[in-house]
């Protein structure tokens, strides 16, 4: 039986994995630290590592591993920009991931979050829960007739902008890999970079972390952009150079901010910090804006994201240990 180490794991990850088809297979060990080059002695013994977003699965990490005996790493997330793929190739390590465990659930939180903040509904409720009922302060702004951006039209993007179609929003995007057909049928329009920053009141990033999409929006491209512009991010945090944007909000340059992600998230998202003292003096800027709405990396998080997430890392250990080929599009190394 192969015996799976899960690192980062939450009790909803405890209720999910060995619960997936065929989980009983696999023996499961549930670490709730983090996965590090300094961690991943306790990997010993295990077949599998199972990995998330903050798992540090580097080079130095990786030796470690394949010292302890690991074979295979099983990324419970679509995003793999936290795994030195080159070094687990020479390594001979198989990786995989879940590319798609539910691109609605992560579509939903981005339009869930603007509609939160474009609404003030965060402020209300608290209000109302103070038997405050008053509405100064409140005025929102409708999504209807505006114009939106997303920036990356692959399986979240696609969902996220035909939603913003369902308002009757002008929905303008950009993706290298166009995909002209959906387009068409969805009637949303893909422009140049340049021209969805001048032209978009709403702009979403659904597109990955790559060395070259890092701080992709920055001091110069925040500057392009319509002034009192909302953005939306639920991809990575490192798409925006944080700093720029507390300035961009300050200045009212931005005129909002849904963030699901966080440059320096890791060590921070996931944990309950309530009643300690936060060292990360830019998130907590970020925390004191009226108009920023941040959630720590949930917008994966419902019952059929998970059961998903379960489904596929199951099935791909088992194959891993029948040498069948991993499920399509899976793969991120093989031996
Ligand atoms: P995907 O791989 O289906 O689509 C990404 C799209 O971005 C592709 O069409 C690609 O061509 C495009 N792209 C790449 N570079 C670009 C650039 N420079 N400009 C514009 N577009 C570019 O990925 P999917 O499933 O839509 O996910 C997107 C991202 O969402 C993931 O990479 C991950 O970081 C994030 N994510 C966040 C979650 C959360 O809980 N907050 C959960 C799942 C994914």
């Amino acid at each position: 039986m192969l015996e799976v180490a899960v690192y980062d794991s939450k009790p909803y990850d405890r209720d999910s994995l060995p619960f997936a088809p065929n989980a009983k297979k696999l023996k499961w060990r549930f670490h709730d630290f983090r996965l590090t080059k300094d961690t991943a002695g306790t990997a010993h013994g295990a077949d599998c590592v199972c990995v998330f977003v903050n798992d540090r699965v580097d080079a130095g990490c990786l030796r470690q591993l394949s010292k302890a005996g690991v074979r295979m790493i099983a990324l419970r997330c679509a995003g793999f920009n936290n795994v030195d793929l080159e070094t687990a190739k020479k390594l001979g390590l198989s990786v995989t991931r879940v590319p798609a465990y539910s691109p609605h659930a992560v579509a939903e939180h981005a339009v869930a979050l603007l509609l939160s903040l474009n609404r003030k509904i965060h402020r209300a409720n608290n209000r109302v829960r103070e038997l405050n009922f008053s509405l100064t302060g409140l005025v929102g702004q409708e999504i209807y007739g505006k114009t939106v951006g997303v920036v990356g039209t692959g399986k979240i993007g696609k969902i996220t902008a035909q939603i913003f179609r369902g308002f009757d929003a002008k929905v303008l995007v950009y993706d290298p890999f166009p995909d002209l057909q959906w387009a068409k049928r969805y009637d949303v329009h893909y422009v140049k970079p340049a021209a969805m920053l001048k032209r978009c009141d709403i702009i979403s990033l659904n597109l990955p972390l790559t060395p070259q999409t890092k701080h992709l929006l920055n001091e110069k491209t925040l500057a392009r952009m319509k002034r009192g512009v909302i953005i939306i991010n639920t991809s990575r945090g490192k798409l925006i150079d944080t700093k720029a944007l507390i300035n961009a909000l300050k200045s009212g340059l931005v005129g909002g901010v849904a963030l699901d992600v966080y440059e320096e998230e890791e060590g921070i998202f996931f944990e309950d910090l309530s009643g300690r003292v936060l060292h990360d003096d830019v998130l907590s800027r970020l925390l004191t804006f009226p108009n920023v709405l941040i959630t720590a990396h949930q917008a994966f998080l419902t019952n059929e994201g998970l059961g998903e997430i379960a489904r596929v890392t199951v099935e791909n250990i088992l194959r891993f240990q029948s040498r069948k080929p991993f499920l399509d599009g899976t793969s991120l190394a093989a031996k």
